[in-house]
């Protein structure tokens, strides 16, 4: 599995990772991909999905990176702080790798959220602070309200068809090294080999090139997002074969031609 740098710091996370959202896989497929060398787990205290994540990390939980979120509607201070005690109960650990503001806020100023965020790390409950679906001028302003410790990464909704952050959001967070973990990568499974949900014209080009690496609709839609500068995915699988599948996304790569004809079909 490669590796990306997180943000500008000198930890390396694998570019491929796991999601659990909705997830009903229990151990297993997490344990899989975390032997696999997916060993980052995206959870949040909204998906109800902790427990079985500090189930699966148990006995080896120094191998796994572990992201979390508060919810965007706990974002006063106290609330943070609060929120994230309950996160590392139900993770069952004494640090969160990533702690991630899930959505911005419509009522709490940043700067009140910041600082507890960064007390957070100050007090070792967190390493490394994130967000999730903040647009260019939120996470301006949200990196502007920081105190003493930077934002890593930014986690927002990208795949083949879902390209909106390539106009302004990529190009800054390339810029100010702010890692992209980009959700719903297979958009909901529909890249997949959901062959009725696109067009005649992207799911043909997408099956042929799969074909042509020898591999699958999935690992090339895949491939296709954590190919750009800064980008690690977090497809979600209930099943040990899929997620090992999703894994073998990583360790090779599109051709600058495969990319440019999949950029234009699914523009
Ligand atoms: N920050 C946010 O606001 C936000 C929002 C949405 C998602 N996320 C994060 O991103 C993660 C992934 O996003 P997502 O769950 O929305 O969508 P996704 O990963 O694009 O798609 C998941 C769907 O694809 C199916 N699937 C996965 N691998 C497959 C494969 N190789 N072949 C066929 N089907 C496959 C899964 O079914 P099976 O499980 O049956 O395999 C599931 O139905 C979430 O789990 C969550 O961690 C974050």
């Amino acid at each position: 599995m490669k590796t990306k740098p997180l943000g500008g710091t000198n930890v390396q996370v694998p570019e491929i990772g796991l999601g659990v959202w909705q997830y009903r896989g229990g151990v297993d497929p997490l344990r899989h991909g975390i032997e696999l060398g997916a060993n980052l787990i995206d959870t949040a205290e909204m998906y109800r999905t902790e427990d079985v994540v500090g189930e699966a990390v148990h006995g080896m939980r120094e191998r796994v990176f572990i992201a979390s979120k508060v919810s965007g509607d706990h974002l006063g201070y106290d609330q943070v702080l609060r929120a994230a005690d309950a996160s590392l109960r139900r993770l069952d650990v004494d640090t969160i790798d990533l702690y991630q503001i899930h959505w911005p806020s419509r009522g709490t100023p940043i700067e009140e959220t910041m600082k507890a965020m960064e007390s957070l790390v100050d007090s070792g409950r967190v390493r490394y602070i994130g967000v999730s679906n903040f647009s260019t001028k939120e996470l301006t302003e949200a990196r502007a309200a920081m105190n003493h410790h930077p934002i890593v990464s930014n986690q927002v909704l990208y795949n083949l068809r879902r390209r909106e952050i390539e106009r302004t959001l990529m190009p800054y967070c390339q810029r100010h090294a702010v890692t992209i973990i980009a959700y719903t990568p297979l958009d909901s499974g529909k890249l997949a080999g959901g062959r009725g949900l696109l067009s005649s014209r992207s799911t043909k080009l997408l099956h042929e090139i799969s074909e042509q690496h020898g591999k699958t609709p999935a690992q090339v839609a895949l491939n296709w997002c954590i190919s750009h500068d800064n980008v690690i995915a977090i497809p979600k699988s209930d099943s040990v074969s899929r997620t090992a599948e999703n894994c073998g996304a990583s360790d090779w790569r599109l051709s600058v031609e495969e990319m440019a004809r999949l950029d234009q079909a699914f523009a």
